[in-house]
């Protein structure tokens, strides 16, 4: 029924949703649908949501409202564009989407991407909406074909879900509980990974640091990075670290497994012992700090990066100035700084809190400079040095750059040699000497 179709995925949030979006897509195709680029050429609009934050639910809203009038694609078999929405929003919202979103066809929620195909069936057979939203456990969908947006490169999945009730945060809320992965499943599809030619696995998780206390009654997230650095991968990253379950065994593979990349995401949230308790977060500055001592010990080039969370509820100037503090002492290699964001049914949005917008807006301004500066002179360190990037694309500004990861997760430029085409380098490892160091990016020669 699906055959002879087009859809279209448009991804928000995180890296959990870019999986999911390789998934959906991979199942969609094996039906016989078409992925296309563009809305105005699709039977089925696909939206996989993130409400971490207000301005995503926005957007979302914002984008969907606006096709409402939107021509359905010359030659359609349905005459309809059915729009669906999955993810975050599909799983918080269910059924109250089509009160406010009247041309949405199909919800789904975060554990019900496998419905996706029955769910359209059975909105085109009958002409209704269709939703399907079920609490509780959270499942791998590793039976689903996947699409993946780049052959060299893997998301995979080792804990789904999130326990930690940060007092602000929905995801635990919209995700469910964490559960695990079996270490061998994730060994086995680290090795057909490498059989299918990837270069790069990403290991995924709310909190990667806590995998395995709901299998083995312990974390066990060392284990599993000796057991997909033994598929001989060539890079491993993981995205994201919980500081209170970082343990030194994990630090360890730093300094002995030579394909984890030198690059570790600590969410820190904020430099305040005051804040970070009233954010349920569980650990202090000074614990923090330790850890940064420990990982850069075990391997002291490693680049790190952080979450930070300007204006939470309470947050004194005093607060404020610790976490720019933190900042400078830490010296990041990146930062993503967002504006607190109130978020229904969360601990932190029962706090009273009058502090004027002006104010916030004013200490993320002063944070984002001081993030700057650490970026630029992070990036200083590489100059005239020669570095191993995979080649990902082209420069989004000059077709004539092509565009990588340095093993720091650096972005790094450098231009196409005469001769040579974008298809011969991408997806390969090539070396670069890097001739200038900007705040956000490498530029170098290829060697
Ligand atoms: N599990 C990851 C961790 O703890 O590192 C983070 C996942 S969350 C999707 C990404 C980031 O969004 C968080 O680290 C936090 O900085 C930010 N975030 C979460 N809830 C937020 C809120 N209500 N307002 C502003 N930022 C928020
Ligand atoms: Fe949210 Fe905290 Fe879980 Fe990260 S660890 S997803 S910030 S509740
Ligand atoms: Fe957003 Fe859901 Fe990820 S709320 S950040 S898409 S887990």
């Amino acid at each position: 029924m699906l055959n002879d179709s087009t859809f279209c995925i448009t991804t928000f949030g995180c890296q959990m949703n870019k999986h999911d979006t390789e998934r959906i897509a991979g199942t969609l195709e094996s039906l016989g649908s078409v992925r296309v680029d563009d809305n105005a050429d699709a039977d089925f609009s696909i939206f996989l949501t993130c409400c971490v934050r207000e301005k995503a639910d926005e957007r979302l809203r914002g984008q969907v409202a606006s096709m409402k009038n939107d021509p359905v694609r010359p030659g359609s078999p349905y005459g309809h564009r059915y729009v669906c929405i999955g993810g975050c929003i599909g799983q918080r919202d269910g059924e109250k989407i089509f009160k406010d979103l009247s041309n949405v066809d199909v919800v789904f929620g975060t554990h019900n991407m496998q419905a996706l195909p029955h769910l359209l069936e059975e909105a085109i057979d009958s002409g209704e909406h269709r939703v399907e939203v079920v609490d509780g456990r959270a499942e791998f969908h590793d039976e689903l074909p996947e699409d993946r947006e780049h052959p060299w490169a893997a998301w995979l999945p080792i804990t789904v879900g999130c326990n930690n009730f940060c007092s602000y945060c929905i995801v635990p809320y919209v995700r469910g509980r964490e559960i695990s992965r079996p270490i061998e499943e994730i060994a086995d599809a680290a090795k057909a990974y490498v059989q299918q030619g990837v270069r790069e696995i990403s290991l995924l998780g709310q909190n990667v640091n806590s995998y395995g206390r709901d299998l083995y009654g312990e974390p066990r997230f060392a284990a599993v990075l000796d057991a997909v650095a033994a598929s001989g991968v060539d890079r491993i990253r993981f995205f994201t670290s919980h500081p209170k379950d970082l343990t030194d065994e994990v630090i360890d593979r730093f300094a002995t497994l030579p394909n984890l990349m030198p690059a570790l995401h600590l969410a820190v949230q904020s430099g305040s012992n005051r804040v970070l308790s009233a954010m349920n977060r569980r650990y202090t500055v000074e614990h923090y700090l330790e850890l940064v001592d420990k990982v850069r010990a075990a391997r002291p080039d490693i680049a790190l990066s952080t979450d930070l969370i300007v204006g939470f509820p309470g947050e004194t100037e005093e607060d404020f100035l610790a976490t720019k503090r933190l900042v400078e002492t830490v010296g990041y290699s990146q930062v993503f700084t967002f504006i607190y964001s109130k978020r229904a049914g969360t601990p932190a949005a029962a706090i009273e809190d009058d502090a004027p917008h002006e104010v916030i807006q004013d200490r993320f301004d002063r944070l984002v400079d001081v993030v700057q500066k650490g970026a630029w002179a992070f990036n200083q360190h590489d100059l005239g040095a020669t570095v191993p990037v995979l080649i990902e694309g082209t420069s989004k500004r000059d077709a004539a750059m092509v565009a990588g990861k340095s093993p720091k997760n650096q972005t790094v430029h450098a231009r196409l040699p005469q001769g040579c085409s974008l298809d011969d380098l991408i997806g390969r490892i090539v070396d670069v000497r890097i001739d200038e160091a900007r705040t956000w990016y490498l530029k170098g020669t290829l060697l």
